[in-house]
């Protein structure tokens, strides 16, 4: 038996031969083909929560999120037909209705190169969240957040091991959050910063970026990002 069996496909009508188990997304890489992510990560699990990756796989029923779905033997994939382009596009522009992206370059560029419409969703209801800034390094403002799940990953089995995060809620008003709102003091982050590293948006600022963009002077950036939480309490009270 075979240890190693591979799988022969064709991408885009070019034939190409992968171990079993290789995923689209990793297949149609190796040919050079660029399949727009937004919530995949070389550096977190794929969960295929974002769905942009779509591709069409034998003309199915329904579109195969990319990043996730194995390479099946003697498929026949698309990864730019139409009907591809068209989905892309509605998720492009679902996304932009909700959620705030102007601080998200590569997804504004996938916006124009989809010739996604701004206003395809005028009367939709953009998720709004007050600013959380609740520690000397980082703000989280997750009205940028388009819940791709990579700082809940990062924080947890992916990397850090810390669970400072999770998503709370359900449907339209998920979110990130801690575990019961609790302060990112009293969580058990240790500022590591990967989630700020992984965020797709500007979801997730250094303090010292965000307070600059603020227009803070020196002397209150020095303030908001180095002293403790507790002394800047007491200096309050
Ligand atoms: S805060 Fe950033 S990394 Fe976390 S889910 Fe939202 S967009 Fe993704
Ligand atoms: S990148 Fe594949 S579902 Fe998000």
């Amino acid at each position: 038996m075979d240890e190693h069996p591979q799988v022969t496909l064709t991408i885009d009508g070019e034939e190409i031969s992968v171990p079993a188990g290789t995923t689209i997304l990793e297949a149609a890489r190796q040919l050079g083909k660029d399949v727009p992510v937004i919530c995949y990560h070389e550096a977190t699990t794929p969960n295929g929560v974002c769905r942009l990756c779509v591709v069409d796989v034998n003309r199915g029923r329904v579109l195969q999120p990319a990043c996730v779905a194995p390479c099946p033997a003697g498929a026949q994939i698309e990864t730019r037909s139409e009907r591809v382009e068209r989905s892309r596009r509605t998720i492009l522009e679902m996304l932009n209705a909700a959620v705030d992206l102007e601080q998200a370059p590569e997804i504004l560029a996938l916006m124009a190169e989809y010739q996604a419409d701004a206003d395809r969703f005028p009367d939709a209801e953009r998720r709004t969240q007050p600013l959380h800034d609740d520690n000397p390094f980082y703000v989280r403002d997750y009205n940028q957040c388009v819940l791709c799940w990579r700082c809940v990953q990062v924080c947890a089995e992916d990397a850090q091991y810390t669970f400072a995060l999770t998503l709370a809620e359900r449907g339209y008003d998920t979110r990130v959050s801690t575990s019961f709102d609790i302060g990112m003091t009293e969580s058990p982050c240790v500022f590591c910063g990967q989630c700020i590293g992984v965020c797709p948006t500007g979801a997730l600022k250094p303090k010292i970026e965000f307070g600059l963009e603020q227009g803070w002077s020196a002397d209150e950036l020095r303030q908001r990002t180095r002293r403790s939480r507790r002394a800047r309490l007491e200096e309050d009270t």
